[in-house]
């Protein structure tokens, strides 16, 4: 699939270095994208902790990066070491969704689920969030899911050696953006 973003974004893994990064982008979701995210409301401290826990076993975070700064992050995380149920949550601060960077993080985050051996990948989703629903439906060929109960189970295919180099250059690629956009921020800084 084409990857659509917003002109100057791009999207990248997050390292476990960035717990603080990703702690600032979630306390930036206002009010409603907040409780999307997290099926409830949810305190600054609990946000808090919950960046904290990217560096654990298995967790893998994507992020959409705008001048640098974290806008959107779709996590994946396993249910336990080498379990084959993962969960997938994502989080786009308010300007800047509805504009493809959902679509390219759930694309990312079924490839990652894929080269991981993950057979059921679930998301938690209030019945009310069209929006997500939508995006989900978007990926019918790759998901099977059920939004009866709120709860989407999705059902990746195996991966193959094609699928384990896509997600290694999309790696490298990641890294290369990062180093490229901190020399352009250090360039305007001087
Ligand atoms: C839900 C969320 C992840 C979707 O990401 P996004 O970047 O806004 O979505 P996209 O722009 O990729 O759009 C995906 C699809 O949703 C649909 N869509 C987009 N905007 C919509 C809107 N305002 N209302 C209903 N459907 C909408 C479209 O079908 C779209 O696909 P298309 O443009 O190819 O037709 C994002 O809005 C978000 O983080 N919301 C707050 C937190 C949340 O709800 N998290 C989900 C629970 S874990």
């Amino acid at each position: 699939m084409l990857e659509f973003l917003p002109p100057g974004g791009t999207v990248r893994k997050l390292w476990i270095g960035e717990a603080e990064a990703y702690r600032d982008h979630l306390l930036r979701l206002d009010f409603e994208s907040r409780r999307r995210r997290f099926s409830g409301g949810v305190g600054d401290d609990f946000i808090a902790q919950h960046a904290r826990s990217i560096g654990a076993f298995g967790v893998v975070v994507y992020g959409f990066f705008l001048d640098g700064v974290l806008r959107g992050a779709a996590e994946l995380r396993p249910a336990g070491p080498f379990a084959r149920e993962a969960e997938a949550a994502f989080s786009i601060e308010q300007p800047w969704q509805s504009l493809g960077v959902g679509s390219v993080l759930l694309e990312r985050i079924l490839l990652a689920a894929r080269n991981r051996g993950i057979t059921a990948l679930q998301m938690q989703c209030l019945a009310e969030n069209r929006r997500m629903q939508q995006l989900a439906r978007k990926f019918e060929a790759d998901l099977k899911f059920d939004f009866g109960d709120v709860v989407a189970e999705v059902d990746p295919p195996r991966f193959t050696g094609l699928s384990l180099l896509r997600e290694w250059t999309e790696d490298g690629w990641g890294v290369v953006n990062a180093l490229l956009d901190a020399q352009s921020r250090l360039v305007r800084a001087g």
